[in-house]
């Protein structure tokens, strides 16, 4: 089965490309590069020693679209392309709109006149704004902080209206929660552009002595220990979790949360980072971070259930090949 991959070369998308080259899947990637490193490509070919396509376009051009769906009789897409910096889609909303929605218009439009039926979505958990934890996938959608969150949301509810009227769709809208962790070979993980805005990169760039110490954003949230609490889950079940959404579709738009069900705060994190590494990572107390919410985790029995597929790496193993990465990581790539 031949299925598209956008933003194939990105983070989570190179990881999946993997875990459907792994599962005997023909990969085509759509990717422009902008964001990533093109050098993975030929890392998800090290790594699974199979072929695969690729193409430099810009998912939001139309025309290039249509080639690729009229080139290869595809089976699916797996749409992951998109901007993701939310200080930045501040900074630039219109094109975080512009991107985010028409890339997706785009795919949704090809698939529909190429008949070309499965289409998975990458969604995020910030569509949940501020709701009460644990998120799940029922709850009305509270508005998010910003611009890139923004076009989640609305890229989420163009596709269950175009569901629903073109019943032959079988669309599957994967809301992550916070992605950490690399492939185990070291070879492909996070290379997030200038100073790390996410927690595990900047955990790992100190750990790397590239940076000094690593701010923890507030610690009188009504959590654990009063610092943030996520619901981190490793890229490689994450990428899992595309497969056996791919393989497990029905008509209709179904929205599924992956993450791992359990909350770990900032400073649980730290410690877990500091035993399954062997490093200390200095850190000091600073104020909140504007718009991040206390808690933030999933309700996973949808995904157990319907998708039978649960994560299965713990905190440690993200911990370990995160760092495992990043010791890889050549100082020119930063
Ligand atoms: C952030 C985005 C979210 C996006 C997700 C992608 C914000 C407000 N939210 O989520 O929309 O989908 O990334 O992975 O940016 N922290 C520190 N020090 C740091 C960095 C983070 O203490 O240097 C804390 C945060 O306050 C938070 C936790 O670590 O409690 C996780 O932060 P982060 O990795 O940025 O993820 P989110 O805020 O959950």
């Amino acid at each position: 089965m031949n299925i598209l991959v956008t933003g194939g070369a990105g983070y989570i998308g190179s990881h999946t490309c993997i875990a459907l080259l792994n599962a005997g899947y023909s990969v085509i990637i759509a990717d422009n590069f902008t964001n990533c490193n093109r050098e993975t490509v030929n890392k998800i070919v090290d790594i699974t020693k199979k072929k695969l396509h690729f193409h430099e376009v810009d998912v939001t051009n139309e025309r290039s679209i249509n080639e690729i769906f009229k080139r290869y009789k595809l089976d699916g897409v797996m749409h992951f392309a998109g901007h993701k910096a939310i200080g930045e889609s501040l900074e630039k909303p219109l094109n975080y709109y512009y991107n985010n929605v028409v890339s997706t218009l785009v795919l949704a439009k090809a698939c529909l006149k190429y008949n070309v039926n499965r289409f998975i979505f990458s969604s995020s958990a910030t569509v949940y704004g501020d709701n009460k934890t644990p998120f799940v996938e029922t709850m009305t959608l509270l508005p998010t902080t910003n611009p890139y969150g923004e076009t989640k949301a609305m890229s989420e509810r163009i596709l269950v209206d175009i569901a629903n009227a073109n019943p032959q769709l079988q669309i599957s809208i994967l809301r992550y929660f916070n992605p950490v962790g690399a492939h185990e070979s070291g070879l492909i993980g996070e290379t997030p552009n200038g100073i790390p805005n996410n927690l595990m990169p900047y955990v790992t760039q100190v750990a790397k002595g590239k940076l000094k110490r690593l701010k923890v954003f507030g610690n009188d949230y009504a959590t654990v220990d009063g610092t943030g609490v996520r619901d981190y889950i490793h890229v490689l079940d994450l990428a899992d979790g595309h497969v056996a959404a791919f393989q497990n579709t029905s008509s209709g738009a179904r929205i599924f949360n992956l993450g791992t069900g359990k909350g770990t705060s900032v400073l649980e994190l730290i410690n877990a980072f500091e035993k399954a590494n062997g490093i200390k990572i200095p850190y000091e107390i600073t104020n909140r971070r504007s718009g991040d919410i206390a808690s933030c985790y999933a309700d996973v029995s949808k995904a157990k259930r319907e998708l039978d597929w649960e994560a299965k790496r713990d905190i440690v193993s993200m911990c370990k090949d995160s760092w495992r990465f990043e010791q890889n990581l050549k100082e020119n790539t930063f």
